[in-house]
C-alpha cells in the first residue's frame, strides 16, 4: 500500500513536472522609455508565453519622449487583442531636476536628459517612421491621457495583478527607474507586493556606455539619466535583479545575428529585421560601430526574467551609486563600505554558444518573434 502511494506521488510529480510548460505566465509590468530596444523587449514579453503583461509604464526622461507610448499600444492591441492594458504615462524628468528646481524643468535645467540629444529622441519615437508600418490600434493613446497620475496608476496597476492572478507582479525596469522611485515615495509599503524588480541598468566591472558624456567612463545611461531614482531603488526593500552591461556585452550584435533575422517569415519578425536594419544604417556611422555600440540591452532583461538558463546569478555586492549634480562621475556603481542587502542581486555571466549568434539568448528571442 505504502509503496503504491509512493509511486502514485511519484507518478503524479511526473505528470505535473511534464506539463510544467503549461503552468500559468509570470505576471510582469514594464517600465520602459522607448528605446528601440525596449520597444523589442516588449515586443518579445507580450509573445513569450512565459509571461503575462499586465501593463506598461511610461517615463519621457530616457531615450524617446513619452508620446510614443502610442507604439506600445499598437502593438498590445495587436498581440493581446481586447484586453485594452494600461499604458500609464509617467514622469517627463528626473528626480535630481523635480526635486530641486521644479519650476524651471526643461529649461535650461536637466542635464542629465541632455545627455540624450533630441536627434535620438526624434528617431526612437516613430522608429525612424516604421511605426507607420505597425498595425495600428484603433485606440488613441491621448484618450487616456486624462487622469493620469502614476503613483495612483501604479498602485492599482499592481492591486488588480494581485486580485487577478493571485500572484505579486515581477516589474521589468527597461530605463531610468523615476516612475518606481516617484511611485515609492508615494506608496512606500508597496514593495510588499512586488514580487522584483528586473533593472536592466549599470555597469559594474566593466565600461559604461554614455557615448555622449564621453569623460563618465563609468555610467550606464538607465542609471545616469536619473541616479537619484537608482538610489532610492538601492535604498528600498524591493528584492532587486540588476541586468547589467557586463551581461548584455557578452552577446553583441553581429553579421550571423542579422543573417538569422533576415530569414524570419513573420509580420514581427520582418518588423524587427526593418527596424533593427534601419537603425543600423541610421545611427552609427558605420555597421562596425553599431556593432560596438547597440545592443539588444532590454530584451535580455526580459529573458532573464523567463528564466531559460541564460544566466549566472550573483548577490552579496558592496555596492552604491553616485549622485552630485556632476556629470563626468555621477551615475556610476561604485563599491560601498556597506553590503548591500542580501536582496540585490546581479546577472553577472551569460551563457554565450560558438558562434555567438547561436547563443541561447538569441536562439529564443527569434524563435519568439518569429510566431504568428
Ligand atoms: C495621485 O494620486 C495620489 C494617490 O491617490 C494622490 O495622493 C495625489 O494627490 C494624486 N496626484 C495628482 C496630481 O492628482
Ligand atoms: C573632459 O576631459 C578633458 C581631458 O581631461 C578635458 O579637457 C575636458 O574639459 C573635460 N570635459 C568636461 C565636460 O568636463
Amino acid at each position: 500500500m505504502f509503496s503504491i502511494l509512493i509511486f502514485l506521488i511519484i507518478f503524479i510529480n511526473s505528470v505535473i513536472s511534464s506539463h510544467d510548460h503549461q503552468k500559468p505566465p509570470l505576471p510582469v509590468i514594464i517600465d520602459t522609455d522607448g528605446d528601440t530596444d525596449d520597444f523589442l523587449a516588449i515586443l518579445y514579453a507580450l509573445k513569450s508565453r512565459e509571461l503575462d503583461v499586465r501593463g506598461v509604464t511610461y517615463q519621457g526622461d530616457g531615450w524617446s519622449h513619452a508620446a510614443s507610448a502610442q507604439n506600445i499600444v499598437d502593438i498590445i492591441d495587436d498581440i493581446y487583442p481586447g484586453k485594452n492594458l494600461p499604458v500609464i504615462l509617467g514622469a517627463n524628468y528626473d528626480l535630481f531636476e523635480s526635486d530641486r528646481n521644479p519650476k524651471t524643468l526643461g529649461s535650461p535645467g536637466c542635464f542629465y536628459q541632455k545627455s540624450v540629444s533630441e536627434n535620438a529622441r526624434r528617431d526612437t519615437d516613430l522608429l525612424y517612421g516604421l511605426n507607420r508600418q505597425l498595425r495600428l490600434s484603433k485606440r488613441i493613446w491621448y484618450d487616456a491621457l486624462v487622469g493620469f497620475n502614476i503613483t495612483k496608476n501604479f498602485a492599482d496597476l499592481i492591486d488588480s495583478t494581485i486580485k487577478q492572478t493571485g500572484k505579486k507582479p515581477t516589474i521589468i525596469a527597461t530605463g531610468p527607474v523615476t516612475n518606481i522611485a516617484t511611485f515609492l515615495r508615494a506608496f512606500p509599503t508597496y514593495t510588499k507586493r512586488i514580487e522584483k524588480i528586473v533593472w536592466m541598468g549599470g555597469a559594474i566591472d566593466v565600461p559604461g556606455n554614455l557615448f555622449t558624456v564621453p569623460n563618465n567612463t563609468r555610467a550606464e545611461f538607465n542609471v545616469y539619466l536619473d541616479c537619484v531614482a537608482a538610489q532610492e531603488l538601492l535604498a528600498s526593500d524591493l528584492n532587486i535583479l540588476l541586468v547589467p552591461l557586463d551581461f548584455t556585452n557578452k552577446t553583441p550584435l553581429n553579421p550571423g545575428f542579422f543573417d538569422k533575422l533576415s530569414k524570419l517569415t513573420s509580420f514581427y519578425g520582418k518588423f524587427t529585421y526593418k527596424l533593427l536594419s534601419t537603425a543600423r544604417a541610421a545611427s552609427f556611422g558605420s555597421d562596425s560601430a553599431f556593432y560596438n555600440a547597440y545592443f539588444l540591452w532590454d530584451p535580455k532583461a526580459v529573458a532573464v526574467v523567463k528564466n531559460i538558463g541564460i544566466s549566472k546569478i550573483v548577490s552579496n555586492r558592496k555596492l552604491a551609486v553616485t549622485c552630485e549634480g556632476k556629470e563626468n562621475i555621477d551615475g556610476q556603481f561604485v563599491s560601498s563600505q556597506i553590503l548591500t542587502k542580501a536582496n540585490f542581486e546581479v546577472a553577472i555571466d551569460a551563457l554565450v554558444s560558438n558562434p555567438v549568434e547561436d547563443s541561447p539568448f538569441f536562439n529564443d528571442f527569434l524563435d519568439v518573434i518569429n510566431k504568428d
